[in-house]
């Protein structure tokens, strides 16, 4: 089992252990109870968009398999479950309320709490309703409120059955994926639009948060953001370092804290820069009750005159340039490279990402540096003024294969032992952790990597609907479980 110092509160009661999932990655039932289409149905469409085309239709038939893998999620012992509501399945296309989408979670909900289970919603992960990108989309700031609409909808029918309430998960996804790099849903290569989309996803957030503490006063409500944080490669490249933070990070994370973008990004990026209207950055740094810190991995950075562009960002973007080119043509890597890096960060002169040789790394390409996550917590309880956090998102992906009915998942299970354990230092070193959620419960659907990329502690068989716990759920189960007893 997992195991930690004898004096770390990880072993203790209070801290929340969970497991996370999101909507369109497990439900599947795509076209049933009157859903509308959402960004993801249309982009799994797209040739070239999704490996191997894939898509969210059947998934992990989560929507009729619920029951089920509720008593999976009680059978591991975990406190808490991280779930996302599908907006497309709430508002209908003419705005009116779809009750059939409501009751589904109702009853996931309730099934939930007969295992005393707390839960933790997140309102939006990535799934918009695609009758909104019809008119813009999160470059529509019509949109933001549309998103304050909903939460009202959501949170007036639920109230405080939710503990915590997420607005957004990993807005950086959603605006730079989405709008600028174009490898997400809706697709979007431009970088005014990449920007114009973070902002209208900022707002929404900080228009949704009052209706929350309005419709559900005792629960916390809060956001949930990504951070990979940029390492220099040498000493000439520190300030590259920081710059890409500033990109990545604090553009999302000072704003809501402090109310204001990084000047840096902002300058740099002046001829791109939304605008901004006079009440915006009170409006998106209302106080939040917690934040939700999803981390994977580190990223490499040279100053820009030097190194290779990143094999990672390469096979990313891979996709993305094919669709753009809309021809079949194969670049050699070096164009690829250029292209791609221009397409990433257009002034390239500034930094390049790029890859250390010789690291351990799962099998999506990120690379596996525990220690990463530690100077990530320490760094910014340094920096700002921050509500307790959760980590919201931590894992990774593994080839998994089913051996004899059974699927050892070493790595994964080292990589969950070596990442709590930095979550067990940084709380001695005075940051507020509060809980840690596992991604992912099971194997889902991963986006632009379609099902090739395994993320669970439990293995999905796609053609049975067989889930089956790997070695890190078993010692999730035998960690929690000892928790439970008092035996730590
Ligand atoms: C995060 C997403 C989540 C999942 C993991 C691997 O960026 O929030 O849905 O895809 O990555």
């Amino acid at each position: 089992m997992y195991k930690f110092p004898k004096d770390s509160k990880l072993n203790k009661p209070e801290f929340l252990f969970g497991v996370a999932t999101a909507s369109y990655q497990i439900e599947g039932a795509t076209r049933v109870d009157e859903r509308c289409p959402s960004i993801w149905d249309t982009f799994c469409a797209k040739p070239g968009a999704v490996y191997k085309q894939h898509n969210g239709d059947v998934a992990c038939n989560h929507y009729n398999l619920y029951q089920q893998d509720v008593d999976l999620i009680s059978s591991l012992g975990v406190d808490a479950y991280r779930l996302s509501i599908a907006w497309p399945r709430i508002i209908k296309t003419d705005g009116s309320v779809n009750q059939k989408g409501l009751d589904f979670y109702d009853r996931l909900i309730s099934a939930l709490e007969e295992k005393n289970i707390t839960i933790m919603a997140t309102l939006y992960h990535w799934d918009l309703p695609q009758y909104l990108e019809d008119k813009g989309g999160w470059l529509n700031r019509e949109t933001s409120v549309k998103f304050a609409e909903y939460t009202d909808v959501v949170s007036s029918y639920f109230g405080d059955r939710i503990s915590f309430y997420v607005t957004l998960n990993e807005p950086w996804c959603s605006a730079y994926h989405g709008y600028r790099y174009g490898i997400h849903a809706p697709g979007i290569a431009d970088e005014k639009s990449g920007f114009l989309a973070c902002h209208n996803l900022l707002l929404a957030h900080g228009m949704a948060m009052p209706i929350l503490r309005k419709n559900a006063s005792n629960s916390k409500h809060g956001i949930v953001l990504n951070f990979t944080p940029n390492y220099p490669v040498d000493d000439s490249s520190i300030e590259a370092a920081q710059f890409a933070d500033d990109e990545h990070s604090h553009w999302f994370l000072k704003p809501l804290i402090d109310g204001k973008y990084p000047e840096s990004v902002y300058n740099h990026f002046l001829d791109v820069m939304p605008v901004i209207e006079s009440t915006d950055m009170q409006i998106i740094s209302e106080k939040i009750d917690f934040l939700g810190v999803n981390f994977y991995s580190r990223s490499m950075v040279s100053n820009g005159r030097q190194g290779k562009v990143s094999d990672t960002i390469l096979q990313k973007l891979d996709r993305a340039e094919i669709r753009m080119q809309e021809s079949n043509d194969v670049l050699d890597d070096d164009t690829k490279a250029e292209k791609l890096q221009k397409l990433m960060n257009q002034k390239s002169i500034h930094y390049k990402s790029v890859d250390l040789e010789e690291v351990e790394r799962t099998h999506i390409g990120w690379e596996v540096h525990p220690e990463a996550l530690l100077k990530l917590l320490t760094d910014l309880n340094q920096t700002y003024h921050l509500p307790p956090i959760y980590i919201t998102e931590n894992g990774a992906a593994v080839d998994d294969h089913l051996v004899d009915g059974k699927i050892d998942d070493e790595q994964r299970y080292r990589y969950y032992q070596n990442h709590l354990s930095m979550v067990d230092q940084a709380i001695k070193l005075g940051v507020d952790i509060r809980g840690y959620f596992a991604w992912s419960l099971m194997d889902n659907f991963e986006w632009a990597e379609g099902y090739k990329m395994r993320f669970g502690i439990v293995y999905v068989d796609y053609e049975t609907q067989v889930r089956t716990l790997k070695r890190s759920a078993i010692k999730f189960q035998e960690f929690l479980n000892a928790r439970k007893q008092g035996l730590l």
